[in-house]
């Protein structure tokens, strides 16, 4: 995996780890904003670095590239020290490694944050060019800026679900996915989730999160496991740049009267440096009301179930489902969750209205790693087609079959909807499960 090579290759002093103080960006905090800390001593931490350089990393790359570094990030990227470091084992330096993945096809930073700009890749390899040679004062940036979270949900939490226990990383292990049932007590009105909001607890180790309803309870011991077990509704993907879910007016997920509350927190953590007695308890929280908004949302799988990938080839699924009368239409989508397993590419989903075309999701370089939710807007209507293209690359020797085991591989997308269709009239997984799907292998 990815995560081995990069253990492999890097270098991490630790010296450099000790060292090095927070970034202060010089710009006036982006969308995600690096957290500061206080000043260090008589350098900073742009010292050397030219203004375009530092502006770049402080706005794109140190949310995680921090120092210390953050969910699962390997190594800091703060000062000129950090870029010029040596690969373990390999040639060239971070620098030069960082301008690599700033153009890759799984690029850095991850999504959903986007891609650095041509003009800041130009600027950060011409720096590159000339050997990442230590800036002038002149060419440094002015005056420090200063990081803040992130937007707020609007509302306060009043809904927090926790893991029991906490789950302690082995020490040993560099990637686990674990899953932790949570229930919530029944309240004795009917409410509405209208925002999720994650509580990260272990920076250090987070990778990314998937929050789900399930119609039973799970059990409550952390517990290494796969998300698709298909009664399990996906509510929330958040990766670091996620920002809080706040739903819209119209609409909630419900919580029933009377009824225990059933949910599935899947943690993926990375803990690539081996760092001992690490542990985690992150949560969510959530905000909840009793005065019901006019519609119960839900969630609807697109896509296509019947595939199977041949070897050593790039494939594309396309698959096309129409929606048929149901009451309750236009149904109105306003988020979506793009599903493959590792040897997904890309993913699209579109509606054809015979005549316009409206774009739920377009993820262009899909990355299991980094799977998160994205805003969506879109109204489906009877007789509308919604066709979804997932491409994969299979660089194994073998066929690879439609299947929940990571192995095996998936090709959905999850919408979030709303007013919720009834079980009985159009069950949520159909979409996916009778639509007309052509593959086509390069
Ligand atoms: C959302 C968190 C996050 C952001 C933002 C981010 N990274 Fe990363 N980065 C990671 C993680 C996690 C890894 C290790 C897994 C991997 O290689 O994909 C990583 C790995 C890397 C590597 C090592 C790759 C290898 O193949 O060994 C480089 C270089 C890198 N990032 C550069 C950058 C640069 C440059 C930026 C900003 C332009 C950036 N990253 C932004 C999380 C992030």
């Amino acid at each position: 995996m990815v995560c081995l090579r990069t253990l492999l290759r890097l270098a991490l002093p630790s010296a450099l780890l000790t060292f090095a103080v927070l970034a202060v960006g010089c710009t006036d905090g982006g969308a995600n904003p690096p957290s500061t800390a206080g000043a260090g001593g008589a350098s900073h931490d742009g010292e050397g670095l030219p203004c375009e350089v530092s502006e770049l990393l402080a706005a794109r790359c140190q949310s995680c590239h921090s120092s210390p570094t953050k969910f699962g990030a390997p190594m800091p990227l703060v000062t000129r020290a950090d870029l010029i470091a040596p690969l373990f084992g390999g040639q060239g330096t971070v620098g030069e490694l960082s301008l690599e993945r700033m153009k890759a096809d799984k690029p850095m930073p991850p999504p959903p944050n986007e891609r650095a700009t041509d003009a800041e890749i130009a600027a950060f390899e011409a720096w590159v060019d000339v050997g990442m040679l230590a800036a002038s004062a002149a060419e440094e940036c002015g005056g420090g800026g200063s990081g803040s979270g992130g937007a707020g949900p609007g509302c306060t939490p009043d809904l927090a679900v926790t893991p029991l226990a906490a789950f302690s990383m082995p020490e040993d292990e560099i990637d686990a996915h674990i899953c932790f049932g949570i229930d919530v007590p029944a309240s004795d009105v009917a409410r509405h989730i209208t925002a999720i909001v994650p509580r990260i607890d272990n920076e250090a180790i987070l990778h990314h999160l998937l929050f789900m309803q399930a119609p039973k309870s799970v059990s409550p011991d952390p517990a290494p496991c796969d998300v698709t077990a298909s009664d399990w509704k996906l509510l929330y993907a958040w990766g670091p740049g996620t920002p809080a879910y706040v739903l819209p007016e119209e609409a909630g997920f419900p919580l029933a009267a009377g009824e225990t509350g059933h949910f599935v927190l899947q943690v993926h953590y990375n803990n690539l440096k081996g760092l001992a007695g690490q542990v985690d308890q992150t949560g969510m929280d959530l905000c909840t009301t009793t005065a019901l908004r006019p519609h119960d949302a839900d969630i609807m799988a697109f896509g296509g179930m019947q595939f199977t990938l041949p070897p050593n080839a790039a494939s594309e699924l396309t698959c096309e489902t129409t929606v048929p009368v149901i009451p309750g239409l236009p149904l109105t989508v306003f988020q979506a969750w793009p599903h493959m397993h590792t040897k997904g590419a890309s993913l699209t989903t579109a509606i054809d209205h015979g005549g316009s075309t409206e774009v739920l999701a377009d993820v262009p370089n899909y990355d299991f790693d980094y799977q998160v939710t994205y805003p969506a807007t879109g109204k489906l209507n009877a007789g509308d087609v919604v066709r979804t293209r997932c491409g994969w690359q299979n660089d194994t020797g073998k066929s690879v079959p439609f299947g929940e085991n990571t192995a095996n591989e998936m090709c959905f997308n999850f919408v979030t909807y709303y007013p919720r269709v009834e079980l009985a009239q159009w069950h949520w997984l159909l979409p996916a499960a009778t639509a007309e799907c052509q593959l086509v292998t390069k």
